[in-house]
């Protein structure tokens, strides 16, 4: 009997403590009377109805978190209902729109990151006629505004926004910013964060980073028209001069009725924002913060969970009896591990011994496949970085699942010779180990990673400058005829496209991952699965025989031009969800002599006109469907090094829509029954 009362009364004291929380946030958020003209959160404990979307949510503990840490977010949180910001005695029938009244705002926030001082893009209080705000983008954009709408006057979008990114394109002044922005990014007016001091009349310097909380008060005069802001820790009192103003009639942006909130988001560079008390006042001052009563920020070493209370009680509990278990576990686990972990070695493979590399070196050139040695997951596995023991070179270690019953021994074989395989423009196999069920490949390491970042990094990594891209073109045209014809057999790649692109030391591309989705191929379960994952770089008759040949790469080498060409992949999808080929793209403005239309805008402009003409008319004819009028690798290379001028492309030869003669094939069918199956395949 003790033993069952014991834990209830805990639990019940528990729940009793979270109520009395509870209680206080009600209370406090209870100034929100019917006029809906002024309101006030101390914390945001127990607060149900604020209207959140995105990452936004209320911990546990009463924070407001705007965003999670996770990059490329954003999250908004509204006081549910609009407030009034028209004159009350406002002219009847009248087409003048009333005046905007005098309003103040007060919140207190945090922003915590691992290192204080880095951090990414940032908070901003709102006031929009919508407390829908999803068409606003993540990043820059504070997940408020876009492309399109930003600086339209139509937004009526008033914002104070605490911005910890400098962005050129919006004139930001540095990356630890306040500003008021009138329906724009680029703020009327804005101020590196800080302080004036009361007594002494200087300037303090704040960090918006810092994982500190600090306040803010926003301030609008309807008879000077003047928005004034004014920043401070929390602890000292709002400062008499202001931070940063600017006059403006808010009556031609603000709407009469409108909601107010936060708008926070993060790009590549993480944090995660919080609020921890907000009021607000329409025609009155904003009622006062309960100080006593604000949440705690999460300190940095705590990182970002909030374990419940009852988990404290819980854990003793839990760990003891995960203690028996996992103890009877092991047992069971290190016989089956040494298993599966118990390097085979038979005589056939003594033939190969000098690609052989040992599972122990391995496990120490990787520090025991060490998370943070995880190089990235690629289409065939996990990739981790690692130094030899043996030489101290670094390498690139890829773990690939295999059956070991199924033609292991000729992939083997397969591995020795891709080994003896040596070009400037492909990754060099070094060797291989294998498990019982794992084969683990390494490869030399390319320290700049795959291509496919520099084409599709969303915003701060610079992109590769044309006389790069055309370089690393003409490189994997060499590695591939040097596949294809060179070499003493043929080998046909079977999966360009550009993650199988890595970038050495001197941004040379080089080919990876050759030859191995042959070893699929021949396990025809996984067959379709990896012939899906490339979609888009799938040559029509391919698709309908499943033969690779080494014209299905110059198909396959036709879309990575174009990709690389235009900064688009070779299928995307339009909003109402139809694909869109990038062949078709292309052609149809190549044809309307627009060449300049597809060059991907990260350029600027910045290209040589006939190289990229050159490239995209020579992509074109690499993706044609019909593979008799596709060009052989050592064509492409002579056309690439001008030896050769392109064959005119008469328009004959297009005479109709690429995508219409692939459904005259049939390639469209089975692109469709392909299509759910790509969903599952492992893609880039
Ligand atoms: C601001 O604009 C409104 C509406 O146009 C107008 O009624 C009001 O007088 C203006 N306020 C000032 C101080 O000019
Ligand atoms: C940008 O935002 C505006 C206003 O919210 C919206 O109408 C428009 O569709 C958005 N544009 C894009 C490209 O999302
Ligand atoms: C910007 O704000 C500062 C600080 O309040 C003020 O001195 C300055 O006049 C403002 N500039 C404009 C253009 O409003």
């Amino acid at each position: 009997m003790q033993h069952m009362v014991k834990p209830v009364c805990i639990l019940c004291l528990q729940c009793s403590l979270l109520y009395g929380v509870h209680l206080a946030a009600a209370v406090a958020a209870a100034g929100d009377g019917n006029g809906g003209d002024q309101f006030a959160y101390s914390g945001f404990a127990g607060v149900k109805d604020l209207t959140l979307d995105g990452t936004a949510m209320v911990t546990p503990d009463g924070l407001l978190e705007l965003t999670n840490g996770k990059p490329q977010v954003k999250g908004h949180a509204f006081h549910p209902t609009p407030l009034r910001f028209e004159e009350s005695s406002s002219p009847e029938g009248g087409e003048k729109k009333a005046a905007v009244r005098s309003f103040s705002a007060s919140f207190v926030f945090g922003i915590v990151t691992a290192s204080p001082g880095v951090g990414g893009h940032g908070i901003a209080l709102v006031i929009t006629p919508t407390k829908d705000l999803s068409s606003g983008l993540a990043s820059t954009y504070l997940g408020f505004l876009n492309r399109s709408s930003n600086g339209d006057n139509r937004n009526h979008i008033f914002a104070v926004e605490l911005d910890t990114i400098q962005s050129p394109e919006f004139s930001d002044i540095d990356d630890n910013h306040v500003g008021i922005d009138i329906n724009s990014l680029v703020s009327s007016n804005a101020s590196d964060a800080g302080y004036y001091d009361d007594n002494t009349g200087e300037f303090k310097s704040l960090t918006l980073v810092s994982g500190k909380a600090m306040q803010v008060w926003v301030d609008y005069d309807d008879d000077a028209t003047q928005i004034d802001v004014r920043l401070a820790p929390v602890g000292i009192k709002k400062p008499m001069k202001p931070l940063v103003s600017t006059r403006s009639n808010l009556s031609t942006v603000i709407t009469d009725e409108a909601y107010v909130g936060f708008s926070a988001s993060i790009g590549t560079m993480t944090s995660q924002h919080y609020v921890l008390g907000w009021s607000f006042g329409v025609g009155t001052q904003a009622p006062a913060i309960d100080m006593d009563k604000l949440p705690k920020l999460p300190g940095r070493r705590s990182k970002k969970s909030y374990p419940p209370k009852t988990m404290v009680i819980a854990l003793p509990i839990v760990s003891v009896v995960l203690v028996i278990v996992v103890a009877a576990g092991v047992f069971l686990l290190i016989k089956r591990k040494f298993q599966r972990y118990v390097e085979l070695r038979e005589d056939w493979e003594l033939e190969f011994g000098a690609h052989r590399l040992s599972y122990k070196d391995l496990l120490q050139a990787t520090e025991r496949f060490k998370n943070k040695n995880l190089l990235g997951i690629g289409g065939f596995g996990r990739v981790y970085k690692g130094v030899l023991p043996t030489s101290s070179s670094e390498v690139a270690v890829k773990r690939v699942s295999h059956d070991s019953r199924q033609g292991i021994k000729e992939f083997v074989a397969e591995v020795a010779s891709i080994g003896r395989l040596r070009h400037r423009n492909l990754v060099q196999l070094l060797g291989y180990c294998r498990l019982k069920e794992e084969l683990l490949l390494v490869y030399d390491y390319m320290p700049n990673g795959s291509l496919d970042k520099y084409l599709y990094s969303h915003d701060d990594k610079p992109t590769l400058n044309w006389a790069q891209r055309f370089q690393i073109i003409k490189g994997i045209a060499s590695g591939l005829l040097y596949l294809h014809e060179e070499w003493e057999q043929i080998v046909i790649h079977r999966d360009i496209k550009p993650s199988n692109v890595l970038l050495d030391n001197d941004m040379n591309g080089r080919l990876g991952d050759f030859g191995l989705a042959r070893l699929y191929n021949r396990d025809t379960e996984l067959q379709t699965t990896v012939v899906a994952g490339t979609f888009g770089y799938m040559a029509p008759e391919l698709a309908l025989t499943g033969k690779a040949s080494p014209l299905t790469d110059v198909f396959a080498f036709g879309a990575f031009l174009l990709e690389v060409t235009s900064g688009r992949r070779p299928v995307e999808q339009d909003i109402e969800g139809h694909r869109l080929l990038l062949t078709d793209w292309v052609f149809e403005n190549c044809s309307k002599e627009q060449i300049l239309a597809v060059i991907d805008p990260r350029l600027n402009g910045n290209i040589n006109i006939s190289e990229a003409s050159l490239v995209l008319k020579l992509g074109l004819l690499c993706s044609h469907p019909m593979s008799n009028v596709r060009p052989t690798m050592r064509q492409v290379v002579q056309y690439l090094n001008g030896d050769m001028p392109l064959p005119e492309m008469s328009p004959m030869r297009f005479t109709f829509s690429l995508s219409a003669l692939m459904q005259n094939q049939g390639f469209d069918s089975s692109l469709k029954s392909l299509g759910t199956i790509s969903n599952l395949s492992i893609g880039r």
